[in-house]
Formats: structure tokens, sequence, C-alpha cells
């Protein structure tokens, strides 16, 4: 094998309950990840320099240790003692800490490739394990499955076995938020706290697109509006557009809007690419 090409897609969170604090300081989560058609594509290839290298023509994705994707090679390179350089390839279609999980989808393709690249016969558990030691997000992309209950940090995964296929309008600001800055501001409430999760499923189940986008919520949203306030204006648009419902995805800013139909979507993305640079027709994966 000379080369391995990987799709690496983002995610969606359709619900995202904050929980509480936890002694390790990051929040106790519940949440709801949907896997979409928008993807990255990362190559791997040998090189004789005996080093892992990162290529990468966007400007914002860091080619050094700061890429997830650096750690889970440089994980695995230790942990099995491989000496072979590698070049790894990054074309980037998921915008940069955008709430859709690009990094962290980056890192489990690299993860599950290079277990089949390196013959390394890791399990999934195994390769669970090493996702979760690089961020909270990174395990849900080691499972074959359009939607996974996220719950601990967000990293312990069960699959849902739901045929239901969405289909949504995203959009995302050119700004970037990190999630850590989210968590920071967050004020937690908990009392009288819904269990979001359990009100979506059923909907989310049967297909029930009205109910369904009724049920969209993110416990993260007041902590992203208090970073950036003029983003209510954004969800308020989309619903002035004829969306069915609107959501900010895991820390922001990306909202995505669910639409009931490919047509649906590609009429209210009309609306917002004069508007908007980074406007995304997605659907369940
Ligand atoms: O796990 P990840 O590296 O994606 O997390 C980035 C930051 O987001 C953490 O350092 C933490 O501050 C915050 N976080 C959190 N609770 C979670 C996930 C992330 O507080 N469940």
């Amino acid at each position: 094998m000379d080369r391995l090409t990987i799709l690496a897609p983002a995610k969606l969170n359709l619900v995202l309950d904050v929980l509480g604090k936890r002694p390790d300081g990051f929040h106790e989560l519940r949440t709801i990840f949907e896997r979409i058609s928008l993807a990255d594509r990362i190559t791997l290839s040998r090189n004789k320099n005996h080093k892992i290298s990162i290529r990468c023509a966007h400007p914002h994705v860091p080619l050094g240790p700061g890429n997830l994707v650096y750690k889970a090679a440089m994980m695995l390179a230790q942990d099995f003692s491989i000496e072979e350089g590698l070049d790894i390839n990054i074309i980037k279609n998921i915008p940069v800490a955008a709430g859709l999980g690009g990094g962290s989808s980056n890192a489990a393709a690299v993860l599950s490739g290079l277990n089949r690249w390196w013959r390394l016969r890791l399990g999934l558990q195994e390769l669970v394990g090493y996702a979760s030691r690089i961020g909270s997000d990174v395990a849900f992309f080691l499972y074959n499955t359009s939607y996974g209950l996220g719950t601990g940090r967000g990293e312990l995964i069960k699959p849902l076995d739901v045929k239901t296929k969405l289909w949504h309008v995203l959009v995302t600001p050119r700004v970037k938020i990190y999630t850590k800055d989210v968590f920071t501001r967050l004020k937690l409430n908990l009392t009288n706290k819904k269990d979001n999760v359990n009100i979506l499923l059923p909907f989310l189940r049967k297909g029930d697109l009205t109910r369904l986008a009724g049920a969209l919520s993110n416990d993260l949203e007041p902590a992203i509006l208090s970073l950036r306030p003029d983003f209510i204006c954004l969800k308020k648009k989309l619903l002035d557009a004829g969306a069915t419902g609107v959501c900010f995805s895991g820390s922001g800013p990306s909202v995505l809007a669910l639409a009931t139909s490919q047509k649906h979507a590609l009429s209210l993305r009309a609306q917002f690419d004069r508007r908007y640079t980074q406007v995304f027709v997605v659907s369940t994966l």
C-alpha cells in the first residue's frame, strides 16, 4: 500500500445538555451527535526522513504538536515503536474551531487509518482509549454510526439505531470560538434541568421534523452569546428564512438549521450565500 486516503466527516450536536462540573475541571455532558456529509480528506503516505509531518494548505491548521492528528500519530508511533516516517496530508473542508469537530474527526481518522497502515490490530475499545486521551469529541468518530449518544465528557459513546436522514443548512461565521472559552463562561443552573436528549430522541426516531425542530437545544448557547451577542441575529435570520428549527452546534459559532428536504435546504442556502461565506447544505451520513 503506497498511500491511504480517508474521509473525516464533521458532526453536529442536535442536543447538548451540560449536567454539571466535574472534579477534573471538565463538564459532564449528555449529547446527541450526528455524523454529516461535510468532510475533510486525509491521505497517509510514507516518507524517508523518519518523521511525522503534516501538510495542510489551510492557514489556521497547526502543522506540529498543536494538531490533534499529530498527537494521534505520535501516541501510536511511540507505543508501537514505529520508526517509519509518515506524511499526513489534510484537505480541509470543515471550518476550524467552529463546533463541527473537524480536528477531532481528523484525529479519529488517523487513529483508525494508522491501525490499518501499521497493522496494529487494535480493537475499537483500544482505539477509543487513545481517542479519549486526545479530546472529548474524538471517540464518536471511531464508531460507524450516523447518530450517537455521548455522555461523560462526551467521550462515552452509545451508537443509536436511528434510520432518519436529515437535511441541514449550516452557517459558520468566520470567527473561531475555542471550546475552553465557552465552557469557562458557562453559568451552571442545575435546578429544573430537563432531559433534552430523551425529549428529542423519539422525534428523531420517528422522523417527526416539526417536533424535532422544537426539541433542538444547546446549553452552551448563553455562553456562546456572551462571547458574540450578535450571533442571535443569525439564528433569527435562519428562522425568518423558513428554517424548521435552528441551534448552535457544539461550542459554536456554527448554526445548524433543520430543513424538510434537500430542495428546502438548497433554497435556504440561496438566501444566505451572499451574506455569509461559509454556508453548507449537508445531510446525515
Ligand atoms: O476535550 P477537549 O480538548 O475538546 O476540550 C477542550 C476544553 O473544553 C477543555 O479543556 C475544557 O476546558 C472544555 N471542556 C469541558 N467539558 C467537556 C469538554 C470540554 O469543560 N465535557
